[in-house]
């Protein structure tokens, strides 16, 4: 059995951050235009990334206390948990501020000093409060790496409609209604969730975003929707360990996004598209997991599937939320975690961008398609553009197919390795950088045909070119082109250059 620890609840109560006078809000707004602000934290986070909190903090507070201005104490207090003495604190703050803070437990006595249990992090040019990432008090979700990475998939055009499952304090929903979404619904299980998403859109002055408390898209019912984002809780959970309603998400971890993703196909509109962030374990079985989930066979359903990480770095990671200070009870966290994956059977995960929409007419073709990715890439919001073009193009017929224009992506570096040792050992290899593509070696037929598609108009010109090269005839080569094409759409090699409207 994993301990918890008994501990008073040191949470801050969003509800009395709401009551906070407005005059008092906009203070804490403005410690972003005084210097507490992104690029401080990135230089803050340069310190020792990647590693945990009890090996990196002494070395990020050493540098913040060093430095003398108001905003390295808003970072100390807010961002990375250090006790600062008091009178810095009502320095940096305000008598005023200070004592609000105290009274709504986001500022808590330690001695003569203040440490605070509010977390305030700049996200998309916005302030985010939540709670500190703390699972054993079943905390509220501010914006953390997921956060970033799911929103940099997401595009915000034509003022959508937009819902949020599972909005936390909020991130992606006031983000999108920043970013020039029409009308925003952040839906949250946990009613604390809800109260920090309300107090971030007054911080943020965001007026056309609402927030509602249920489970998953029950308090939408009957709504129709643009663009749903999530990022569920997606961590898999060992019966001795206690439920974190941010984290958990079912004995394997994917339970409650496949239950999400079960739930969407109502409320997508005719344009509607739905992106969602989460792991699920790396099998075969991991489309047909989605497909299963969604079960509407008019919706197209695409997996960008990035290299999870394996089962002890996992086990390590997810012991380290409620055990930041590492310890006995982390050992027994950690071990716990990985003997549950072991029973599980899951020795790697993969982290997928899952991508559900309506394909752009009556007529379109409708798919579902897995592409891996390796785990150093991120889906930004153009990449996967370019992959929803390829995937449209790909899902054609050979006829119509052949009509299209397309080129070599503009990731893609070519590579011509040369081994010293000998001869014979030369390889071609392509590289990508961006994207969404993984490298791979390439055969020199295929190579051929890459250079031809990069000099060619279209691709009746390209396989007439290459039926030249072959010495036989166009309609010989068409279907062995086609299916080159085809494949090379899918795994990123090749782009679609017409702009076609998806
Ligand atoms: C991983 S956090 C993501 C928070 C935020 N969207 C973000 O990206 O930063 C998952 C969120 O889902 C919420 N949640 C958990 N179970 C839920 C359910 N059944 N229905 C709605 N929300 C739920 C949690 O409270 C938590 O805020």
């Amino acid at each position: 059995m994993v301990a918890k620890h008994v501990v008073s609840d040191p949470r801050p109560d969003p509800a009395a951050l709401l009551a906070l006078p407005t005059e008092l809000s906009a203070r804490i707004h403005a410690s972003m235009t005084a210097g507490f602000d992104a690029s401080l934290i990135a230089r803050a986070e340069a310190i020792a990334p990647k590693q945990f909190d009890a090996v990196r903090l002494p070395l990020v507070h050493a540098w913040l206390r060093a430095q003398s201005d108001p905003a390295a104490v808003w970072a100390r207090l807010f961002a990375y948990r250090d006790c600062v003495p008091t009178p810095r604190v009502r320095e940096a703050l305000g008598d005023d501020l200070t004592d609000a803070l105290c009274s709504a437990n986001a500022l808590q006595p330690s001695h003569d000093q203040l440490r605070a249990s509010l977390r305030l992090m700049p996200f998309a040019g916005l302030l985010l409060a939540s709670d500190e990432v703390d699972a054993r008090f079943d905390p509220v979700m501010g914006p953390g790496a997921t956060t970033f990475e799911l929103w940099r998939a997401i595009e915000i055009t034509d003022s959508p409609r937009v819902l949020d499952i599972g909005c936390g304090a909020g991130s992606l929903a006031l983000a999108a209604a920043r970013a020039g979404a029409s009308e925003v619904v952040g839906v949250d299980l946990d009613p604390r969730a809800v109260a920090y998403a309300q107090f971030n859109a007054k911080l943020n002055g965001i007026t056309n975003a609402r927030f509602e408390a249920g489970d998953l898209t029950a308090p939408v019912a009957g709504h129709r929707f643009d663009l749903v984002v999530s990022q569920p809780p997606f961590v898999t959970q060992p019966p001795s360990v206690t439920t974190t309603t941010y984290l958990h998400g079912g004995r394997r971890g994917d339970e409650l996004a496949l239950r999400m993703l079960s739930e969407l196909p109502p409320l997508l509109s005719d344009r509607g598209r739905a992106l969602a962030l989460f792991d699920t374990a790396d099998d075969d079985a991991l489309i047909d997991r989605l497909t299963t989930a969604v079960n509407d066979p008019a919706l197209r359903i695409v997996a960008v599937a990035a290299a999870g990480l394996g089962a002890d770095q996992q086990a390590l990671g997810y012991a380290s939320t409620s055990h930041s200070q590492l310890g006995p009870d982390y050992a027994a966290a950690a071990i716990a975690y990985r003997d549950h994956l072991r029973e599980l059977g899951i020795e790697r995960t993969r982290h997928v961008l899952v991508l559900v929409e309506r394909p752009p007419s009556a007529k379109a073709p409708c798919f579902s398609a897995r592409v891996d990715t390796d785990g150093a890439r991120l889906h930004d919001a153009s990449a996967l553009t370019e992959l929803r073009q390829a995937l449209d193009a790909a899902a054609h017929p050979d006829a119509e197919l052949l009509q299209l224009r397309v080129r070599p992506s503009p990731h893609a570096l070519f590579v011509h390795e040369r081994s010293l040792a000998g001869l014979g050992d030369d390889r071609l290899r392509v590289r990508f950088e961006g994207g969404h593509a993984s490298d791979r070696e390439l055969s020199e037929a295929a190579a051929a045909l890459i250079e031809i598609l990069a000099q060619t108009d279209t691709l009746t010109e390209a396989v007439e070119h290459y039926a030249q090269v072959c010495r036989a005839t166009p309609e010989q080569v068409a279907a062995s082109v086609a299916r080159f094409v085809r494949e090379s759409l899918v795994n990123g090699l090749l782009v679609v250059s017409d702009r076609r409207d998806l």
